[in-house]
């Protein structure tokens, strides 16, 4: 088939925008088999761990260098007491997880395990506070517990737990999706809560709180509107949430064994995320026109239909070269959105949703999703530079997206990255550059593809889609020429 036709167009000189290392952020649940098995295992597990924390998922996560991780959930955090989860673990009491398959939760991952995950992954804490079924004075301890250096009892309780000096903990959110699992608040009624429970979230014994309230359901402006009304100069931001549904809720389709009609409807709607966060920043620039309060989407992903078999309320899924591509559509919108989006968290990290790893036993195998984190990590804290873009339609039973989606940076040595996605399962795409400004003259490549939509790995063969040298592109004086195979993600350095 001839290639699609697409022209861009980038100045390496042009001023950017900081693309926040934390949107390659990550969140994990207790939910299925996220956190047990998925990174607990516990201490006498024969599967080999460090303080009862699987070593081959700190390993894996340690390589794309996750740099934020948002816990305990979710749904889960509205009903996680957090007190449940200190002291000596045999004592620690059950609770059912209504949410999630209304397993009992045994309570052995608690604060110190999340915390020494953190340490172990070397990124930052981001706990989410319970307000739909929590009270303002266990939200204030489990900050003092964290944080405070004083003799207070609250510091002195995590003292006789283990841990003498207190913790940095930097981003706290005060409640999760509170217009629904959360407490099915009103924005007014959560609005007035959060300025309650966040007074109470106090900065102590030098460590900052970078406040998170919780932000819209879809494309609900008006709840921005109220949160930034009434309680905008009490945050540093907003938090939404955005999930890739290829169909209707009761009708999501699987994971692996789909047809083209769902490929395309899965991009699009992964597309659809451009135009919500365009217009909740739209309303957050009538009330800080500075961009002083973030937008972080922490939660996004695909959510498909369970694996066949498997507990319906564990959300666990396959994943395949589609969400390779949702994913790097993703980071190309949040980058674009540099000046708003502060942080991005996917869900989730292990064996739920659009996981980084699967786990099976002693097994691990890291996805589709992992190697765009990866391939995507030299963008991380880089500039964002504009790109302009004519891109052909991949068109499908009467709708169409662009065929071709771009996002380009210039990171601090001044290397310019430019990552390429092609829509179309069929068709290449011949993407014509024009590059302007302090750009290299040649260029090294790598790409994700495959054979098949669904292309994806599994124990067997863990390695049936992962990152390969692309050679499919000239460059010239202030020009390249890409070719783009169907169904690919692309990496581009720019070098003398
Ligand atoms: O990630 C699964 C669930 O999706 C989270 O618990 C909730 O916040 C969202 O609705």
């Amino acid at each position: 088939m001839s290639p699609a036709k697409a022209v861009l167009a980038l100045d390496a000189g042009a001023p950017g925008t900081a693309i926040n290392p934390n949107v390659y952020g990550h969140f994990a649940e207790h939910l299925g088999r996220c956190i047990y098995e998925g990174l607990w295992v516990g201490e006498d597990s024969p599967i080999p761990n460090t303080r009862g924390i699987r070593n081959d998922a700190v390993a894996a996560l340690r390589k794309i260098r996750v740099p934020v991780l948002r816990w305990p959930g979710g749904c889960f955090a509205d009903e996680y007491h957090w007190r449940d989860g200190i002291g000596p673990r045999e004592d620690r009491p059950r609770m059912i997880n209504t949410h999630w398959g209304g397993v009992s939760e045994n309570n052995h991952f608690g604060t110190h395990e999340y915390m020494d995950l953190c340490a172990q992954l070397g990124c930052e804490p981001y706990i989410c506070g319970n307000v739909g079924s929590g009270t303002v004075r266990e939200m204030q301890e489990w900050v003092e517990y964290l944080t405070s250096d004083a003799d207070s009892p609250m510091a002195n309780l995590r003292r006789a737990n283990g841990r003498e000096a207190p913790w940095k903990l930097r981003f706290f959110g005060v409640g999760n999706e509170n217009w629904g699992c959360g407490g099915s608040m009103r924005p007014e009624y959560y609005a007035d809560n959060y300025l309650r429970y966040n007074t109470y979230v106090r900065n102590l014994s030098g460590n900052t709180v970078y406040r998170v309230a919780c932000g819209p359901r879809g494309a609900d402006t008006v709840w921005t509107e109220v949160l930034m009304q009434l309680a905008g100069t009490a945050m540093n931001a907003l938090s939404f949430h955005y999930y890739t549904v290829a169909g209707e809720w009761t009708d999501r389709g699987l994971a692996t064994g789909f047809d083209e009609a769902r490929w395309h409807l899965t991009l699009r709607r992964a597309l659809d995320i451009d135009g919500l966060i365009a217009a909740h920043s739209a309303v957050m620039d009538r009330y800080d026109p500075a961009g002083a309060v973030a937008l972080i989407v922490d939660e996004w992903g695909t959510w498909y239909d369970v694996e066949p078999g498997t507990n319906p309320g564990f959300l666990y899924q396959q994943n395949s070269l589609r969400d390779a591509l949702v994913a790097a559509l993703h980071f190309n919108i949040f980058h674009r959105h540099a000046r708003r989006v502060a942080m991005a968290n996917i869900a989730q990290t292990v064996n739920v949703l659009q996981a980084m790893i699967l786990t099976d036993g002693p097994r691990m195998l890291v996805t589709p999703t992992y190697h765009v984190f990866e391939m995507y990590a030299v963008h991380k804290g880089a500039s964002a530079l504009p790109v302009a873009l004519e891109s052909p339609d991949y068109a499908l039973g009467g709708s169409a997206i662009p065929a071709v989606s771009a996002t380009a940076s210039r990171d601090a040595a001044g290397t310019v990255h430019l990552s390429l996605v092609n829509t179309d399962p069929n068709r290449p795409a011949e993407v014509a550059c024009r590059l302007s400004g302090p750009v290299g003259s040649r260029a090294h490549g790598r790409i994700l593809t495959a054979q098949d939509m669904d292309a994806h790995n599994t124990f067997e063969r863990p390695a049936a889609v992962a990152p390969a040298e692309f050679t499919g592109f000239s460059t010239g004086e202030g020009a390249a020429k890409v070719s783009l195979p169907p169904k690919s993600v692309v990496t581009l350095a720019f070098v003398d």
